[in-house]
């Protein structure tokens, strides 16, 4: 259901003694609001931490990443079940530094997004073009390239999924997309999700969003929040943005 959902993504950051502080914060200045939803997504080892510190808050956790495979011999994955065990409400899958780094594919990102739903999870799929690829025109191409990938192997599911549009050149860059470009793309995007019978799902902006530039984006008709890298490693600013 589309509604406002605004989710960190610490990436690769933290420890235990900041985040109690950052989760601490968090816990003790959010309260539930019924238009609009928060969640962080940290590293796999502070799931628990995370789960501890905002299970009876209206704050929800999830992952960065999940494995495509249920179990087995996969060295270093981790499956969805596991995260479900943590209380996981979101996976993100498809983020462009998995893509960029870790030769994340459109299919491993199909893959994984079903891999999440068949365990409850929702996944958040980003899509997001690179700079030369907007430069040359083909950021439409790009992105519903990346989605249909997803779409084809959801089926009817993908109406249970999040999808972030994230400009790779925007990503922890401080250049934002403005609400013009983010919105053009939202609507390309909601306009393929609408036929493939999901255009109710929320879709969130991603790539340098802060406090003072959040509500002119979540302004915009067709972006129903954001995930925030950089911003939600400080509670008042990523509350900030989520109360944008
Ligand atoms: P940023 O990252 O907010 O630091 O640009 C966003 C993201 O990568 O999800």
């Amino acid at each position: 259901m589309r509604g406002k959902l605004v989710v960190g993504n610490w990436k690769m950051n933290g420890g235990l003694a900041p985040n109690a502080a950052l989760l601490g914060e968090l816990a003790a200045d959010w309260q539930a609001a019924a238009d609009r939803k928060i969640a962080v997504c940290v590293p796999y080892p502070y799931l628990v931490q995370a789960q501890a510190a905002l299970q009876a808050t209206p704050i929800a956790w999830g992952a960065q990443d999940v494995s495509e495979h249920a179990a087995g011999a996969y060295t270093g994955e981790v499956s969805a079940a596991m995260l479900a065990e943590f209380g996981c409400r979101y996976a993100i899958v498809g983020h462009s530094e998995r893509r960029q780094y870790f030769g994340d594919t459109d299919a491993v990102v199909a893959a994984k997004a079903k891999a999440a739903l068949a365990a409850k999870l929702t996944p958040i799929v980003c899509v997001g073009e690179l700079l030369s690829e907007r430069e040359a025109g083909t950021t439409d191409a790009v992105v519903l390239r990346q989605l249909d990938a997803v779409l084809a192997v959801l089926g009817a599911d993908a109406a249970r999924v999040v999808v972030a549009y994230e400009p790779v050149w925007a990503i922890g860059t401080g250049r934002t997309a403005t609400p013009e470009q983010a919105q053009d793309v939202h609507a390309t995007l909601r306009a393929r999700l609408a036929k493939a019978g999901a255009g109710d799902i929320p879709l969130l902006y991603g790539g340098s969003v802060k406090a003072d530039n959040a509500a002119s984006l979540f302004g915009r008709r067709d972006i129903d929040g954001g995930l925030i890298g950089g911003a939600s490693l400080k509670a008042a600013e990523f509350l900030a943005i989520a109360r944008a």
